[in-house]
Formats: structure tokens, C-alpha cells, sequence
């Protein structure tokens, strides 16, 4: 399957049947922004493997799966590595995905080949095969391999604030009530000496500033505060940006929120907690609308690792407000 970046009538949203090897070579170079493969796992299986009942356990014995030897799995591998590598933009990327019996000789491959690899990712399975031997460890996981072509490209494509804001908010909103849960069901009295105090989760600033909560709104001006200094950066005025932060870092002092430096490297830290009132993010309060609708944080956290892409997050959205 391919996509090209340039959205040709061609080759765009199509999906292209066949041997992978001739498909690819039929594609233009340095056209694909993206490939993802499951390609054969070469599993080697050496006879029927049956569950303690005697049933047969359904395993791949396909022909596709059958390889003479080590080489003539690489010899595959590499050939369609090396088609991959040639449609893919200077700035695309791959991932492959495969197990133990293969994913070392693919990543091998892979390195021979020019590509340049980032990470490996675990898919951690929560229910894999049984271990019905006991002869070796479970086998309850299978792994990613994330390259891109070429060692020295800086401009491939990785939403690191957009995930990282989505799963450190979600644990905040979740995490927080869990924790109140547990604190109301541990110690009672503790929590219920005051129950406007967000339990669980403080921060620097909050913790110093316990008693003088009902005085000042720290969230509300650190949030004003970020809004402020979002205005003046989008205006270039860097100067004024930095003296406002300082202004501001004065106020919380004298409030009693020992804050030693507020620039733009704190809202960049503190702001990917999209619950935190250095955040820009909307996404805090798009989950808030989630949790709002879920029966209880468990089927609120389900619900929102359920997603596969930020467009679903945001569809879903749309229909729980009809
Ligand atoms: C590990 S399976 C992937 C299964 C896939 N993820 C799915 O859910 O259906 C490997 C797949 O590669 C296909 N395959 C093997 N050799 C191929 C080739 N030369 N070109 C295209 N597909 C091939 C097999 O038919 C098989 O479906």
C-alpha cells in the first residue's frame, strides 16, 4: 500500500495488491512518506504445537512463511528493504514489526541497507500464547523497529508534544482522582480538611503555597500569565515576553509560590501537562469532557487509549456534544 506525499490521482488512497517487491519498484522514487510493515516472520515451526487438551494450537504454516535458510530470509528481507528505501522521501520513514525469529536479522538489514534507526518499540501483549512447556520465558511480545533513510536526516516526522501532552494529562486528570479515591478511603479526615485543595499530584509551586490558596488563584494567573507571554511572542517581542515573565515571577514569589526562574523553557516543561496552568493545550479540557462522560475513570482511561489517531479523538468529541 502507498501513499505519495504529492496526492497523485495515480497512487493516492489506493490500495495496490501484488507482490510487494514489483510494487514498489513500480512506484516513482522519493515518493512515500511513510511505509509499515508486517512482513513474514520466518517462524520456523517444527511440527504441531498442541495446548495440554491436545487441541492444535492454529499456527502460521503458510508457504509465504517458509524459508530454506537464514540467507534466503535476508536475501527477501533485503530486497524489500532496499524497494522501500528507494520510494520512500528523503524525509519518510519505516516501521517494522516482527518477533524474536526475525527482528534482529531485519534490523541488521536495515543498518546494511542505509536506513538509520531511531527506536525499538515493544508491543507488550496482554494476552499472548500461553506458555504451555515452561521450557523458556513467555513470549509476550513482539517489537517495532521506527528508521528513517538516512543517518543524517534531522526533518522526519515525530508529534512529540502532541502525544507526550495527550498521555501526561490524561494520567494527571486520571491519577489525581485515583489518588483522591484512595486518600478519602485511607484517611478520610485528612481529606476532608480541604476539599477545594487539588489531592495528589502537587507541584513545586502548589506545595509551598498551601496556606495562602484562598488569597491568590495561581492557576488563573499562571494561566493569564501564559496567555500574556503567547501574545507578545507571537508579536516577536521577545524583550518584553522575558521582562513580563519576570514581572509575574515577582507576583507568585510574593504570593508565596517560590517559582526561581519563569521563562519560556518552564511554559515549555510545565505546558506539555495540558491540566497544568502553564499549558496552552486545549486537550486538558477536551478530556475533561471525556472523563465527564465516562462512567468512571476506568472506562475514561479505556476510552481514551481506545484512540488511534488525534482525528478520532476529535470526531468522537463532536458526537458526545449532540
Ligand atoms: C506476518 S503476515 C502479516 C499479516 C497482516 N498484518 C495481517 O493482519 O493480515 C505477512 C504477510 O505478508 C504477505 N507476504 C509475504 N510475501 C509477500 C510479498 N512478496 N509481497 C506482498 N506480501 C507478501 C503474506 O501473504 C502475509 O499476509
Amino acid at each position: 500500500m502507498a501513499r505519495t506525499g504529492n496526492g497523485t490521482a495515480a497512487t493516492a488512497e489506493k490500495i495496490i495488491q501484488g507482490n510487494c517487491i514489483e510494487a514498489m519498484n513500480a512506484l516513482p522514487a522519493n515518493s512515500v512518506d511513510l511505509i509499515f510493515a508486517d512482513p513474514p516472520y520466518n517462524l520456523q515451526l517444527g511440527g504441531d504445537l498442541t495446548r495440554p487438551d491436545q487441541s492444535k494450537v492454529d499456527a502460521v504454516t503458510d508457504e509465504w512463511d517458509k524459508f530454506e535458510s537464514f540467507e534466503s530470509y535476508d536475501r527477501f528481507t533485503r530486497e524489500w528493504l532496499a524497494a522501500a528505501r528507494r520510494v520512500l522521501k528523503p524525509t519518510g520513514a519505516i516501521w517494522v514489526i516482527g518477533s524474536d525469529h526475525n527482528i534482529v536479522r531485519v534490523g541488521g538489514s536495515l543498518q546494511d541497507l542505509g536506513y538509520w534507526i531511531m527506536n525499538d518499540v515493544v508491543w507488550r501483549k496482554s494476552n499472548p500464547m500461553p506458555n504451555f512447556r515452561g521450557t523458556r520465558f513467555t513470549n509476550a511480545h513482539e517489537t517495532l523497529i521506527w528508521a528513517v533513510r538516512d543517518a543524517d536526516q534531522k526533518k522526519y516526522t515525530f508529534n512529540y508534544d502532541a502525544m507526550k501532552a495527550l498521555n501526561e494529562t490524561l494520567e494527571n486528570i486520571a491519577g489525581k482522582e485515583i489518588g483522591d479515591i484512595a486518600l478519602r478511603n485511607v484517611a478520610p479526615v485528612a481529606a476532608s480538611i480541604n476539599p477545594s485543595l487539588p489531592i495528589g499530584n502537587f507541584d513545586e509551586a502548589q506545595s509551598g503555597a498551601i496556606a495562602k490558596v484562598d488569597e491568590f488563584d495561581f492557576q488563573h494567573e499562571m494561566r493569564k500569565t501564559r496567555e500574556r507571554v503567547d501574545e507578545l511572542l507571537d508579536l516577536g517581542k521577545i524583550a518584553a515576553a522575558e521582562s513580563f515573565m519576570e514581572e509575574q515571577r515577582q507576583v507568585f514569589v510574593a504570593n508565596g509560590f517560590n517559582i526561581r526562574k519563569l521563562n519560556q523553557a518552564y511554559f515549555a516543561f510545565n505546558g506539555t501537562y495540558a491540566d497544568n496552568a502553564a499549558s496552552s493545550s486545549p486537550i486538558a479540557d477536551q478530556l475533561n469532557r471525556y472523563r465527564a462522560a465516562a462512567s468512571n475513570v476506568g472506562s475514561f482511561v479505556k476510552m481514551i487509549a481506545g484512540f488511534s489517531s488525534y482525528q478520532k479523538f476529535m470526531d468522537e468529541l463532536d458526537e458526545l456534544d449532540k
